[in-house]
């Protein structure tokens, strides 16, 4: 539709019609088998809020889709295309890894195309926006919410978040097979107190405004049509009633020109965080603010009307809200075609299920090896652990992903014809960690009553393990259950589940030569499964292709090329810890590793157990120390940094090649270092490449000590290598001075 023909559209909308598309139901209003993804609540719509409602979200079955549009659009005064959202955090059909795990792949365009093939499913079912990318920087594994982000970086999560946006919307445009796309969530929700789920967040302006708001700031250039609004308060104002944050910030210095949406229930929840007085309250603080969608509160819908006849809300900036909504479903083509992009399915296309598993291989982390892997495809090895005969790899943010379409490790090796002895060895979760997570069908399971589950003869379980000698190799594929991560999975322990850790030690007890796969959804506390592994994969949670990918990387079919896009803590206690932690007084030094007065812990080392931005090879590689060279001058400084890495290794494999700033001196702290390029290489044995990085000189702007813009004239420090912790090299430089 045209601009004056979308123009004359709103005009002709009454009040009513218009506060209906700044209001977004839950399917179950229209389908009672929609996906439910929060409490109802207070929630009771009027007939006029259902008949009215501009989107809905969580429903899915394009027949069910496309009744429901025909029968809405036939009962709306103006025939306003329904915009149908929902979850797609990883894929729809095709399961991709979890973002976390995508992101440990360093490689964007494969995330790019997981997300392309997203859309395609969803698009061909009528789901027309996603609310994905989540770009919430994550350096607390307690917080369930981990496993959605792109991990512990700003720049990462900035760049895999342009990825997966792209791949949804298309190059700065949504139409045909494309869905909307929605930066989640505004900002600053990884940083919640103490890792727990819905918690407030204590963040310095400097911090927030450099680190946790990168990400948005590098992915709103992509063109994101939503943004969603955090639940927690940003220096003591929630973000759905934060004025400065969502008009001044994200549309005045960002340019943000989409909609603002919030999260379930975060309008009406104001009057929970006692800043409004009640819903009317609630709905003026958020309508003021500039969020044009109230997703599943009573607030709008019983409240703005009267706030506009009252004057309080001027119909003006219902209009601007409205105007918004509906240009998105303009660019989405639905007032052309209300099923736009909707065909006979394409879900689950061998295409797409290559692309997941290439994701999958490429997302999992060697952190440890001591030569034993990869293994030979003709040694007779034990295959031990619940994940061996599962099809859990998915996640709870994989709502429309079927189990029914993920291989398990066993068909996948009998299907390969390799000599294994499979010992399942234990359910995923004991009955009293079943009824704690709810996991099953995701309800409350009641106190001791499994819902279908059979009490379990757990000694039977163990059958097997007495036939492990010593000199056996045992591959162990241990891990979380879907259900302890994800919303409303914030954990105080990070330990395995206590039958997989019985499993452990009872195959630990009769050989060393352990492989040890883990499957999760955060990094857990891996230490004591460190000191008796010989070699540790994390897989995350590898979709539907993941026995497939892990079977491939254990058997050296492919070299796993993953590095961590969130450390691994040490133990639970070191949380939060991360390589770019601001740099402290009082700092350790290696050269007097017994002084107590230092910035340390006692009773623990002061480095993670395995770093951001570390993982292992089947081959070796070589990276030399940087080069740098400076191109034009004033505004268009850019430094160049170059250099070489190769293969010094007997069989092929991809490297990392990381690009770290460190600040040398500046008037305000600074964090350690900061990552501000990466490229991933493949190479063959022996083969060598030059690499080069471009960084302007805007990149290196930070606050200084009156939140005034410092750019320039400050001693910075390149280095380059393959982990966080691990430097070829460095060089010493000044933007707008000398290198
Ligand atoms: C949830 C989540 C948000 C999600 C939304 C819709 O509460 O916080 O990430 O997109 O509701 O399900």
């Amino acid at each position: 539709m045209d601009t004056r023909d979308l123009k004359r559209l709103l005009s002709g909308m009454s009040l009513r019609e218009k506060i209906g598309q700044m209001i977004q139901l839950t399917g179950m209003y229209f389908d009672e088998e929609a996906v439910l993804t929060g409490t109802v609540g207070e929630v009771k719509p009027e007939e006029w809020v259902i008949r009215y409602a501009g989107s809905v979200l969580g429903m899915d079955g394009a027949d069910k889709i496309r009744a429901v549009q025909e029968k809405y659009m036939e009962e709306h005064p103006h025939h306003i295309p329904l915009l149908f959202m929902a979850d797609i955090i990883h894929g729809y059909k095709t399961i991709a890894p979890i973002p976390l795990g995508q992101a440990c792949s360093f490689h964007p365009e494969l995330v790019h195309e997981a997300a392309e093939y997203a859309a395609a499913e969803a698009s061909s079912e009528g789901i027309k926006a996603t609310f994905s990318p989540m770009v919430d920087v994550s350096k607390d594994p307690r917080w369930g919410r981990i496993m959605e982000s792109f991990g512990e970086d700003p720049f990462l999560n900035g760049v895999m978040g342009i990825a997966m946006l792209e791949g949804y919307q298309g190059y700065g445009s949504i139409g045909g097979a494309r869905i909307a796309g929605c930066l989640k969530h505004f900002a600053g929700y990884g940083a919640v107190n103490a890792g727990k789920e819905y918690n407030d967040v204590e963040l310095s302006r400097r911090t927030f405004m450099e680190q946790y708001m990168k990400p948005f700031r590098m992915a709103v250039y992509a063109d994101p049509a939503m943004v969603m609004t955090a639940f927690h308060a940003v220096d003591r104002t929630p973000v759905s009633k934060n004025r400065e944050l969502l008009e001044e910030i994200l549309r005045g210095e960002l340019g943000f020109g989409g909609t603002i949406i919030s999260d379930w229930g975060a309008i009406g929840q104001l009057e929970e965080q006692q800043v409004a007085s009640g819903q009317k309250e609630a709905a003026c603080a958020a309508a003021e603010a500039g969020v044009d969608i109230d997703m599943m509160s009573p607030a709008y819908m019983s409240h703005l009307e009267e706030l506009v006849e009252e004057g309080r809300i001027l119909e003006s900036a219902i209009d601007r809200s409205v105007w918004r909504i509906l240009q998105m479903k303009n660019r989405l083509g639905l007032f052309e075609d209300p099923f736009a992009g909707m065909k006979r399915s394409v879900c689950l296309s061998p295409a797409a299920k290559r692309g997941a598993l290439r994701l999958a291989c490429e997302s999992c982390v060697l952190v440890k090896n001591e030569g034993i892997l990869p293994l030979d495809p003709g040694q007779k090895v034990f295959w031990a652990g619940p994940y061996i005969d599962s099809r859990e790899f998915l996640s709870r943010w994989a709502i429309f992903g079927e189990h029914a379409d993920v291989e398990t490790i066993e068909t996948v090796l009998k299907g390969r014809k390799i000599p294994v002895k499979l010992i399942p060895g234990c359910e995923i979760l004991s009955e009293e960690e079943m009824r704690i997570w709810c996991a099953g069908d995701g309800k409350p399971v009641e106190e001791g009553i499994q819902g279908d589950r059979k009490d379990v003869d757990w000694q039977k379980q163990y059958a097997g393990v007495e036939e492990i000698r010593e000199d056996d190799t045992v591959v162990l594929v241990l891990g979380e259950h879907e259900a302890q991560s994800g919303e409303a999975a914030s954990r105080a322990f990070l330990d395995l589940p206590e039958r997989q850790a019985e499993l452990f030690d009872m195959v630990a007890r009769r050989t060393s030569h352990i492989v040890t796969v883990m499957i999760s959804g955060r990094p857990l506390d891996l230490r004591r499964i460190a000191e008796r592994s010989e070699a540790i994969l994390l897989a995350w949670r590898p979709g539907t292709m993941g026995a497939q990918a892990i079977v491939r990387l254990i058997y050296g079919e492919e070299s796993p090329s993953g590095k961590l896009a969130a450390g691994i803590p040490w133990c639970t206690g070191q949380i939060p810890v991360s390589y770019w932690d601001m740099t402290t007084g009082h700092r350790m030094s290696e050269a007097d590793p017994g002084n107590r007065f230092c910035s340390r812990y006692m009773d623990i080392p002061n480095t993670p157990l395995y770093p951001f931005g570390f993982g292992l090879s089947y081959t070796e590689f070589e990276i030399t120390p940087p080069q740098m060279r400076k191109e034009g001058a004033g505004e268009e400084e850019r430094i160049c940094v170059s250099c070489r890495v190769k293969n010094t290794g007997d069989s092929s494999g991809a490297e990392v090649v990381q690009c770290y700033v460190e600040t040398i001196c500046a008037p305000v702290v600074r964090p350690a270092k900061e990552l501000i390029r990466f490229r991933k290489v493949f190479l063959e044995p022996g083969r060598e490449r030059e690499i080069e990085f471009a960084i302007e000189r805007k990149e290196f702007v930070f606050y200084g000590e009156d939140m005034e813009p410092i750019d320039g004239g400050i001693p910075l420090r390149i280095t380059v290598g393959n982990s966080s912790y691990n430097a070829a090299g460095s060089v010493d430089f000044t933007v707008g001075g000398s290198v």
